[in-house]
């Protein structure tokens, strides 16, 4: 089958669409006939070799796809470690979800990273209850999972507050429902939640830069406030002097979808509040940008530029 092959660590440049063997499911798996893939940040850290786990090249890259059961048909979204972006993958039994009517693969490839993880940060903050009027700073709020913890704060009742590097890219998630943008170009973010919250603070922070912005999203919480960690995309290591958590009470909280991912009654607690949330039509996947699989390239670089809005997706069948 055609799968698209990490062939060594690097960049983009190391991957190729290669013939490899065909995916057989263990009894415990699915066999899916890929339709699309999910480009994930994870994805751009797994070609590097900076994603905790990954196997020695070459191995077939991908964590995110929707397809069709290959026996019966049913079509599903479903999330793995790797190996999805082919004509065929495997997926445990327990992360393949059914996809929403009308829904095309792409959308519901698009789904279950940045949504899952989106759902499990407000988790983590404790604003899943009693959320109504609790503030969050979202940091690449025009990102795949800035846009899907959009989309769920908006249900919550919460008031956002949004990083970007871009306003047009700014003024799209307003439209989904982001109340302030920041253009962390033209403003200092920690000021501008000064200002914006009247010097209040915000009640937490979805924290995926790393570096310095781990202790600059801890002077963005107000007293109590939570901090959830769940990335470092400008590759420097997180930066946090601990005193600062003293003064308010703040805490720091870690996410890792691929740890969490394993815990079956936290996933599928996960998955029956936003099945309902699909049901009822408040979810849809945020669509940037759709490559065939033969422009993966193109795609990887879209996303290292950050220049992405929303998901990029693969096309594959
Ligand atoms: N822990 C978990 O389980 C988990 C799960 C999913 C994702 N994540 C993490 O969440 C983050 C977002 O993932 P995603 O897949 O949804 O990606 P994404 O947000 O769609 O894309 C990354 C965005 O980050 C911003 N950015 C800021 N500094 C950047 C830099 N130095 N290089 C590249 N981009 C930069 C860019 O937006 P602006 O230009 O608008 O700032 C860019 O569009 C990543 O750090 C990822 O590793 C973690």
């Amino acid at each position: 089958m055609k799968a698209l092959v990490i062939t060594r660590f690097g960049g983009p440049e190391v991957l190729e669409l290669q013939q490899v063997p065909d995916a057989h499911p263990a009894p415990e798996q699915l066999l899916v006939k890929v339709e699309a893939g999910g480009l994930n940040f994870a994805d751009l850290l797994t070609a590097r070799g900076g994603y905790a786990g990954t196997p020695k090249p070459p191995l077939t890259a991908g964590r995110e796809f929707a397809g069709r059961e290959d026996s019966g048909g049913r079509r599903v979204m479903g999330y793995t470690q790797w190996a999805a972006f082919a004509e065929k993958t495997v997926v445990h039994r327990n992360l393949a979800w059914p996809v929403p009517e009308n829904w095309t693969a792409e959308q519901a490839a698009a789904f279950p990273v940045n949504f899952f993880t989106a759902y499990f940060a407000y988790w983590k903050a404790g604003l899943l209850e009693k959320a109504s009027g609790a503030r969050v700073l979202i940091h690449a709020v025009a990102g795949g999972v800035g846009t899907a913890a959009v989309q769920i704060g908006k249900i919550l009742g919460i008031e956002m507050y949004g990083t970007s590097s871009s306003e047009d890219k700014l003024a799209r998630v307003g439209e989904l429902g982001l109340q302030h943008g920041i253009n962390y170009k033209q403003r200092d973010y920690v000021q501008a939640i000064k200002d914006l919250t009247s010097g209040e603070g915000v009640d937490a922070v979805f924290e995926m830069l790393g570096g310095e912005h781990v202790g600059k999203s801890v002077r963005c919480v107000r007293d109590f406030g939570r901090v959830i960690v769940y990335g470092s995309a400008t590759g420097e290591i997180p930066q946090l002097d601990t005193r600062l958590l003293y003064a308010k009470g703040a805490s720091v909280h870690g996410l890792w979808l691929s740890y969490l991912s394993a815990n079956r009654p936290l996933m599928e607690s996960a998955w029956k509040q936003l099945s309902e949330w699909l049901a009822a039509g408040k979810l849809l996947p945020v669509i940037g940008k759709v490559f065939p699989l033969e422009q993966a390239r193109e795609a990887y670089t879209l996303m290292q530029e950050g220049k992405n809005y929303g998901k990029i997706v693969l096309k594959i069948a």
